[in-house]
């Protein structure tokens, strides 16, 4: 007889058969709907005058005083250097992703599926990384990945990054853009070009999503009550560090603000973090049910006013 607990436990760790049945499923997921950008998107398109980078209640200043001395022109402009900055972070986080998928696979048979799918992954993430490139050339603005010290520890955790931190906060990054993208896909102010890179992106991290979910449930019930208290630790650094850098200061430039001000603004602006908050609200009842978010490190997600 297996108790309710002992069976609650067995469910949250996946046998190595079931982890397989979804490494199979998954694959064939990917044979199936593998969009190529390349052929999806309509790169010779010119832009459409009018249209926004993202819908406007989703920009940091929407609501703001600072919003209201913006004339039309300049808040599409803003919600277009806002979105160039979300896919330059986005583009910078899929390399570092990209290296960790790499090291995983390396410890396994690659017979396996799972280890097939992370390779698979990494087919995924190089086509987005360009494709995410490509729009930020469309738009004109500047490559806005991250500089400075938190460009170099993204390196460092490219590196070293593994486990359950490194799946959960794949997680975070992956899930918190893809609300916002769900949402563009269908918005008819939203720039074309924009709303077709969302439909690629949604399809395919849609099974990044399952992946690391699951690896996640079976992941962290082998966890020590120290490690586990690490791993939560780590994923609410690496996470948090992600959403705060998702909207660079220097986008504020493109509409004659200084870094400074616009993003003291956008700090204040309770419309910015409810937009925070609807990005990461799923994942984070996720984390929070397989263990990843509670005790001590809690505090770091209260502080990026997430929790
Ligand atoms: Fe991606
Ligand atoms: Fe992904």
């Amino acid at each position: 007889m297996v108790s309710a607990d002992e069976g609650e436990t067995m469910a949250r760790t996946l046998a190595p058969a079931a982890r397989e049945q979804i490494a199979t499923r998954l694959l064939a997921s990917s044979a199936r709907h593998t969009l190529d950008p390349n052929v999806e998107i309509d790169w010779d398109a010119p832009l459409v005058e009018g249209r926004w980078g993202m819908p406007p209640e989703r920009t940091s200043l929407w609501g703001t005083e600072l919003w209201e001395t913006l004339d039309e022109a300049q808040r599409i402009r803003l919600s277009e250097h806002e979105v160039a900055s979300m896919l330059s972070v986005g583009l910078w986080f899929e390399l570092i992703l990209m290296q960790m998928l790499t090291r995983y696979a390396y410890d396994f048979d690659l017979r396996e599926g799972h280890a097939q799918y992370a390779l698979t992954e990494v087919g995924d993430e190089t086509r987005h990384s360009v494709m995410f490139a490509r729009a930020v050339a469309a738009l004109g603005t500047p490559d806005y990945r991250p500089h400075g010290p938190l460009h170099r520890l993204g390196g460092l955790y490219g590196h070293i990054g593994a486990g359950a931190s490194m799946f959960a906060s794949v997680l975070v990054a992956e899930e918190a853009t893809d609300r916002l993208q769900r949402e563009a896909l269908h918005d008819e102010r939203v720039q074309p070009l924009l709303r077709a890179v969302s439909r690629v992106h949604v399809v395919e991290e849609a099974r990044h999503v399952r992946f690391a979910r699951e690896e996640l449930a079976r992941l962290v019930p082998t966890l020590s009550r120290a490690a586990l208290e690490r791993e939560r630790w780590l994923t609410a650094l690496v996470s948090c560090e992600v959403v705060n850098a998702l909207v660079q200061a220097r986008v504020y430039r493109a509409v004659g603000l200084s870094g400074r001000v616009g993003r003291t603004a956008a700090l204040a602006n309770p419309h910015h973090a409810a937009t925070k908050r609807y990005m990461t609200e799923k994942v984070l009842g996720f984390l929070r049910e397989v263990g990843m978010v509670g005790g001590a490190s809690e505090v770091v997600w209260r502080r990026a006013g997430l929790v």
